[in-house]
């Protein structure tokens, strides 16, 4: 019965995205595709350097997060140095069973250092019972590809030691690169500030 199950046996451990063996990264993707029912073939390639939490019970891999730097592009043009948690899986078959939410209280304890922790959500009450706070504000992604893209998920932060006093909030582009490319989207439109060359 899903739920039934202790997490008591719970083991943590932490990898750098170049130290995982193949079969490691295999496992990894098929939790997050198990979990997520969705492709995660680039996981490993998405984010070269990130960090990585995995959680085994009996040995069996049961659970997966990670995290990698991005900025944080404010409306004042200042940016925030953000741990950019994803990936956040549990075997669909031991979920509700208190997986995640260790996951996700390592997690936090890992990031402590980073100037904010951020995500996009498709479980926002989870992460809210967790200390995280939905981002107040209009947000894009700056792809690698430099365009700009509405995110189709809602923005999640979680303040840290390092964290602005204030709650941060307003129009943000999330991984923004240099020079910034606009396609013409609505919410690109809506965060013109963010999008001009600084004078001078
Ligand atoms: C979201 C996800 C990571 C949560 O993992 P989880 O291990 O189920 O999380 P937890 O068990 O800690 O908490 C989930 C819920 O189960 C409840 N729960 C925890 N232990 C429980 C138990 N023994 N019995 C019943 N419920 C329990 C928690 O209170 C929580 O409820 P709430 O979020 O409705 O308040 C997991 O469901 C998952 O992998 N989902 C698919 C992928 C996904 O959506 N990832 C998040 C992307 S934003």
């Amino acid at each position: 019965m899903v739920g039934a199950r202790s997490d008591q046996n719970l083991a943590m451990r932490i990898l750098r995205e170049p130290d995982f063996a193949a079969r490691q990264r295999q496992n990894v993707i098929r939790l997050c595709e198990a979990a997520f029912a969705e492709d995660f073939g680039r996981l490993f390639t998405r984010r070269p350097g990130a960090m990585h939490l995995l959680a085994f019970q009996d040995e069996v891999l049961v659970g997966h997060a990670c995290w990698a730097s991005r900025r944080l592009r404010m409306e004042d043009r200042t940016d925030l140095a953000a741990a950019w948690v994803e990936a956040v899986a549990v075997d669909p078959l031991r979920q509700r069973q208190g997986i995640g939410s260790k996951l996700m209280a390592r997690v936090a304890a890992e990031i402590r250092g980073a100037t904010i922790g951020a995500l996009t959500a498709t479980d926002v009450p989870f992460y809210e019972r967790l200390g995280w706070e939905r981002w107040s504000g209009d947000a894009v992604e700056g792809r690698a590809d430099e365009q700009l893209v509405p995110l189709t998920e809602p923005l999640m932060i979680l303040r840290l030691p390092k964290s602005p006093a204030s709650r941060p909030s307003g129009p943000v582009i999330v991984g923004v690169r240099e020079p910034v490319v606009v396609d013409g989207g609505t919410l690109a439109r809506s965060v013109p500030h963010l999008l001009e060359e600084p004078a001078g």
